[in-house]
């Protein structure tokens, strides 16, 4: 149970938490409560190792877990002197671009405790900060006496559970970087050998430690929900958790290739190592810890960065296989065939038409090695008449959505960059899919100083680095980003907010080039808002309308392809537009599937920049129902999925306001529907509704529902 506090409770709080600890420990062990008490931090220094412990409702969750850092000329790990103790408060809130909600409240107590080695008097910060949804702590480095650069060799940062408790991970060091299934198992499980048992066969050469990807999730016994990440990747290498058959974890920083963590230079703070802790599971969505860890906008003028739904010529490649990327007869990004697309578009009020093919570099072995032709980032392909297509694109009031995939050949893209944005610029272009295929694990070619081939990781410092350099010189041509294959979402957004939305996770995609058998399962997206997408947008591409006989054995074979039939219904497609958040949603079917259906109504519908969200229930692995106010108007949307079992959910209207009346639009599957029986089968209603009423959504396995609510006026 929260217990809330006025203003002047919460500071005497903080200050006589501290004080306590102060009094009693002279300088080695301090601890400080989160403003609304739920949350206490404990900070020992003990015979030289810095150590902390969190408590949820008075309960230890994380127990005495060590911190430092290991650099080839310095030592902070051992042997630490804390200097000194400084704490205060912070109070504030500031408005976000676009987001889930409008307003972030940034409240939280801040320890900072300065340490030295013992033995060579080298300086180091660990700054803490306590929000009411979280810890996140930090190492700061500043310049060492007689030390210019310097490698990092390993951040001893443990995150202790007090608890072995079921967890939801992905694994790091894997071909396909963070495009895998969740497995669901108790920390002390979690390897390699057991998700190859349970999601996907992983056996064989392994290069890298036993390590899973952040958001790592955990759910405690007593429903308490816990979520590691980091906030703020920038100038360092990702953090993943290297998992030792306990319930103890440990930061593992993706290495360079030849070994080292880090490469620094000068003063270094890491990013923020975060822990977001919610009471129940439906708390952990919400969380703004990740963005309120991160530096306000840097953007002077942010006019033109457009929240909004996209159509593309995307999935007439990726899913139904009618069309190609390269050339050759069935080449998709025609003139004539994109036109189509702008028609359609521009008819139904869509903001952008993503093109993927229109340029040079996809004929030679582009997929999936980093070894392919290098693509053209201002080269339109001889099909694709981009002056013709730019002007049609204005006179019809939508814009082309462009598309970056660099099959990883990193280099060759930073030499064109500033063209390629120019061009996007040039052309009408405000927003940009990039892309990163390469499905080898190491295998990121780098040239060294030398001029030989370094081998990296997708995740290290070299590529968290290279992403940032895009997306700046994209802010300078006022462009934003939709990056795929993307380093993870650390709360970037909030500094730079051209970076809209990313993959980071398995797509709709897999629905499309896997077959069934590998199909994302029923259960994917009501995991996902748990775990990547925890104050992160994502561009998922829901939308698919034709879920099962819709993809051809090839563009010249004609013939239904009976092995795709995407786990998912045509109401539980609607309803991911409300529980999955990205300011830029595409509406991912081809337009013929749509044409006609009344249910297309809700993506015309739907908008993507929110007032004000809130979970109204939530299970793991279970299901969702998220519920958002529209920014621009008094309408709220609700979005109710469920995995592979059928539910029943009762729901309160208290989000409505008081007083009011709405009409309500209610999509959803017939009773005896759900992914495998009717996904394509929706029933359309309309109802009346009020603050106090109550809802009972109904869920066939597999199935979701979506409903708009508009004011009647008064
Ligand atoms: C993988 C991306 O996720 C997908 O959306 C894109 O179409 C292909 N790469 C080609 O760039
Ligand atoms: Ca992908």
């Amino acid at each position: 149970m929260k217990i809330k506090f006025n203003d002047l409770i919460k500071s005497l709080l903080f200050i006589t938490v501290l004080t306590i600890f102060n009094s009693c420990n002279v300088g080695r062990f301090q601890g400080f409560s989160s403003h609304d008490g739920s949350l206490m931090l404990t900070v020992e220094n003990h015979n030289g190792m810095l150590t902390y412990s969190l408590s949820k409702n008075e309960k230890v969750i994380i127990e005495n877990s060590r911190l430092g850092i290991k650099a080839d000329k310095f030592d902070l790990s051992d042997g630490l002197k804390a200097i000194t103790w400084d704490s205060k408060d912070h109070e504030g809130k500031w408005t976000q671009v676009w987001g889930e909600q409008k307003e972030v409240e940034d409240n939280y107590g801040e320890m900072l405790v300065s340490l030295k080695s013992n033995k060579n008097a080298f300086k180091m910060n660990v700054r803490f900060r306590l929000f009411d949804d979280g810890l996140g702590f930090r190492y700061e480095i500043p310049e060492q006496d007689g030390i210019d650069s310097y490698n990092i060799l390993d951040e001893i940062t443990e995150f202790n559970f007090a608890e072995d408790s079921p967890s939801w991970w992905i694994p790091a060091y894997a071909y396909r970087r963070y495009e895998f299934l969740y497995a669901n198992t108790l920390i002390s499980e979690i390897s390699r050998d057991k998700f190859s048992e349970l999601v996907e066969d992983l056996t064989g050469p392994r290069i890298g430690p036993e390590a899973v990807h952040t958001p790592f999730t955990t759910q405690r016994e007593d429903g308490i929900a816990i979520a590691i990440h980091e906030a703020n990747l920038a100038n360092y290498s990702s953090m993943t958790l290297k998992a030792n058959g306990t319930k103890n974890m440990e930061c593992d920083l993706m290495p360079w290739s030849d070994g080292t963590k880090v490469k620094a230079k000068g003063a270094l703070n890491t990013p923020w190592r975060t822990i977001i802790v919610g009471e129940t599971a439906a708390d952990l969505p919400l969380s703004t810890l990740t963005l309120n860890l991160n530096e306000p906008n840097k953007l002077e003028n942010t006019d033109w960065i457009k929240p909004g739904k996209y159509i593309g010529l995307w999935w007439e490649m990726i899913g139904t296989n009618q069309s190609t990327w390269g050339s050759g007869p069935h080449h998709g990004a025609q003139t004539e065939r994109v036109k189509e697309y702008i028609d359609f578009g521009s008819k139904y009020g869509f903001d952008g038409v993503l093109v993927e093919g229109w340029n040079t570099g996809w004929d030679e072995n582009w997929c999936c090695t980093g070894d392919g032709e290098n693509f053209g980032f201002y080269e339109p392909h001889p099909e694709f008449d981009n002056e013709e297509i730019a002007e049609y694109a204005w006179k019809n009031g939508i814009r082309i959505v462009g598309h970056h995939e660099t099959g990883t050949q990193i280099a060759n893209y930073e030499s064109q960059l500033d063209s390629a944005f120019a061009y996007c610029r040039k052309n009408g272009i405000r927003v940009v899919k990039t892309g990163y295929v390469n499905d080898g694990s190491k295998n990121i070619k780098r040239i060294d100083e030398d001029g030989n081939v370094q081998k990296e990781w997708h995740h290290g410092q070299y590529m968290v680095e290279h992403f940032r350099k895009v997306l700046e010189t994209a802010a300078k041509y006022e462009v934003s980003i939709v990056v795929h294959e993307p380093i993870k979402d650390t709360g970037l957004r909030r500094t730079y907010p051209n970076m809209v939305s990313r993959e980071g996770a398995r797509g709709q995609e897999f629905n499309g080039f896997m077959p069934i058998d590998v199909h994302n399962k029923p259960d994917h997206t009501t995991i996902l808002p748990f775990t990547r997408l925890i104050c992160a947008p994502m561009d998922y591409t829901s939308g698919i309308f034709d879920l099962k006989d819709y993809r051809y054995n090839s563009p010249d074979d004609r013939t239904i392809n009976t092995n795709h039939h995407i786990p998912s219904t045509i109401s539980k497609e609607l309803a991911h537009y409300v529980v999955i958040y990205a300011p830029i949603q595409m509406a991912a079917d081809l337009p013929e599937n749509y044409k006609g259906n009344p249910a297309f109504q809700f993506i015309l519908d739907v908008p993507t920049d929110w007032e004000e969200t809130k979970i109204l229930n939530g299970e793991i692995g279970k299901y969702i129902t998220t519920v958002r106010k529209d920014r621009n108007s008094d309408d709220w949307y609700l979005g109710s999925i469920t995995n592979e079992n059928a539910r029943r959910l009762d729901v309160q209207m208290s989000f409505l306001e008081s007083g009011k009346e709405y009409n309500a639009t209610i999509y959803k599957d017939p009773i005896d529907g759900g992914w495998e029986a009717k996904p394509e089968e929706v029933i359309i209603s309309n109802v009346q509704f009020k603050q106090d009423d109550q809802y009972t959504v109904e869920l066939p396995p597999g199935g979701g529902q979506a409903i708009r609510f508009t004011p009647k006026s008064q």
